[in-house]
């Protein structure tokens, strides 16, 4: 799966609300190991900013919205997040911005791995050279 695949989840509405699922083993392309979310974060603010070696993960918008940015080293796309039943896959080799966040905005991630810095590059120019030297 691509960096930016929208995932859809299943969205049963009636008129008490909407519910969405996510199972494991069925809508998440790897087995989820960590969830971790973002919340208020300031007007402004910019998260990521790196790119991982391993790690897949999926992020979700469950309240609010923000963008999210993503390089592979050639191109870049901006994502805008402002829906709880869908998620972007981010896999390896890929760096990623996120800003614009909307007040109240929460960031859920699913993640394959539990957090290990040394899966991280967090310079710009290191990941250039990390994906030049495995292609
Ligand atoms: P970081 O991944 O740099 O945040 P973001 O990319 O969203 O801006 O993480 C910020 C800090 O939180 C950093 O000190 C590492 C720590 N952290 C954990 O301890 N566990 C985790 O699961 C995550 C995602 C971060």
């Amino acid at each position: 799966m691509k960096s930016g695949y929208k995932i859809e989840f299943p969205k049963i509405t009636d008129s008490r609300g909407n519910l969405s699922f996510i199972e494991g083993g069925h809508h998440i392309p790897f087995h989820i190991k960590r969830v971790y979310y973002l919340y208020d974060v300031p007007g402004g603010a910019e998260r990521g900013g790196h790119s991982h070696k391993e790690l897949q993960q999926v992020v979700i918008a469950m309240s609010g919205s923000f963008d999210l940015i993503l390089d592979d080293g050639t191109s870049r796309i901006t994502v805008s997040l402002n829906r709880s039943h869908y998620g972007i896959y981010l896999g390896p080799n890929t760096w990623r911005e996120m800003d614009n966040f909307s007040s109240g905005a929460v960031c859920l991630v699913l993640a394959s791995e539990n957090y290990i810095e040394s899966d991280y590059i967090r310079d710009y120019n290191g990941f250039l050279e990390y994906i030049a030297g495995i292609k």
